[in-house]
């Protein structure tokens, strides 16, 4: 019998993150020929996630351009992927989340008639700006997907509610906690020398990312002034770490605003070992990003969310995660409660895992599998969760 050929396609940092595992499971599969093709809609923040677990591409279609439109994104990611398919022909292609990769990816299966399995699937916020574009992305992309591969139950009861057939629903668990398996290490020494000689015992160490579009301007200023008078009025209690992402939009509110300070560290996009282990170690973590408020839960640390509504209320309800929106006040004001009230902060450091137990990859696989008729056995559903 001919191989089953799954060609997953991804363009951005988070996507590749979470692909991984799931590609290398793919790959020990003698069932399976696994491809694998880039947009590149990010490049060097996609290339680091590929060296770092050793992913190599067949399709690599270079979209990216300095300050990309979602325009260009969407017109060069679909016209790219035409030529992709016309040779590969495959039986299925998976894609990630909620990207313009991820619904390009989709529609243009979706064109060539080819079957769609949707990673990470059934995530709402229900609002349609919040987060912009992804929410929308996300959207589209289950009315396109055949296989929705739902991380937690909150998220199959989404996609229940609208109307997609129960049994192409499959609650995995999210592969990021995969992947956190092979980047965390107890003993794990950094790369960069600056991470290794911060004095993680001794100081209140925040780790901060934010980057979304919704956030661009304003928002991202509120948020970094409120970061710039936090660690002027704590001083060398505080030390503030901030890997940039390479948007030269977030790039320029970033650097003018907390450019400078002693005890705030702004770093190039790290890799994601080294960005799992400094989670790890910090006190809390401060972020936009929808990833983050995956992993962190797991690490035991608490997260403010610098964002009105999430499409992750899992850990929202669990306690270890807090909305705090983009407002100065709001912001300075929740992470001086968790700097200076022990009590609040134990409080939200617990480590809960409603995302997942490491078998993600595992069950999408048996789920492929069983709908293309390779078992007979339906894989267990991922049973925590909200
Ligand atoms: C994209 C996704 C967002 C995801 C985020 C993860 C869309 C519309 N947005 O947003 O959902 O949360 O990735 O980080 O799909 N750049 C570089 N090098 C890189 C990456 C980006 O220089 O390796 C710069 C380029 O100037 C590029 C810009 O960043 O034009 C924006 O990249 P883009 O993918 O359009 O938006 P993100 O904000 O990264
Ligand atoms: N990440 C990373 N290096 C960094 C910042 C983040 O590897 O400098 C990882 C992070 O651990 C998470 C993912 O990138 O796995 C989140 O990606 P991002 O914030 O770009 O996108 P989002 O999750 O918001 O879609």
């Amino acid at each position: 019998m001919s191989k089953l050929k799954v060609v997953s396609i991804f363009g951005t940092r988070p996507e590749a993150i979470k692909m991984a595992p799931l590609i290398k499971a793919l790959e020990k599969e003698k069932d399976f020929e696994s491809k694998v093709c880039v947009t590149a809609q990010h490049r060097d923040m996609l290339d680091q996630v590929l060296r770092l677990f050793n992913i190599v591409t067949d399709y690599d279609l270079n979209i990216m351009k300095e300050r990309q439109t979602l325009f260009q994104i969407t017109t060069s990611v679909l016209t790219g992927l035409e030529e992709v398919f016309k040779k590969e022909n495959p039986d299925l292609v998976l894609v990630h989340g909620d990207t313009t990769t991820t619904f390009v990816a989709a529609l243009a299966a979706f064109y060539n008639k080819i079957k769609i399995g949707h990673v990470e699937a059934g995530l709402r916020s229900f609002n349609k700006w919040f987060p912009y574009p992804e929410e929308i992305n996300r959207k589209l992309t289950g009315v396109l997907a055949d296989l929705h591969f739902a991380p937690t139950p909150k998220a199959k009861t989404n996609l229940l509610k609208e109307g997609v057939s129960e049994d192409s629903i499959f609650i995995t668990g999210n592969t990021v906690i995969d992947a956190m398996a092979y980047t965390i290490k107890k003993d794990y020494v950094f790369r960069d020398e600056r991470l290794n000689k911060i004095d993680y015992e001794n100081k209140k160490v925040i780790v901060i990312t934010a980057h979304r579009r919704e956030n661009w301007g304003k928002p991202l200023e509120n948020i970094c002034n409120a970061l710039k008078d936090i660690s002027l009025e704590y001083g060398n209690k505080v030390y503030i770490v901030y890997p940039v992402h390479m948007n030269p939009v977030v790039r320029e509110t970033v650097f003018n605003i907390l450019g400078g300070l002693d005890n705030v560290l702004l770093l190039e996009p790290l890799d994601t070992d080294e960005m799992h282990n400094l989670m790890a170690r910090c006190y809390m973590v401060m972020t936009d990003s929808g990833g983050l408020q995956e992993e962190v839960p797991f690490l035991g640390k608490p997260v403010l969310v610098l964002r009105d509504v999430t499409e992750r209320p899992e850990a929202v309800e669990a306690g270890t995660v807090k909305l705090v929106g983009t407002a100065y006040e709001k912001i300075y004001k929740e992470a001086s409660i968790l700097l200076k009230n022990k009590e609040e902060y134990d409080r939200m450091a617990n480590a809960v895992n409603p995302y997942g137990d490491g078998k993600a990859s595992f069950r999408i696989v048996q789920a492929i599998k069983y709908v293309f008729g390779l078992t007979g056995i339906k894989p267990e559903e991922y049973k925590s969760g909200g």
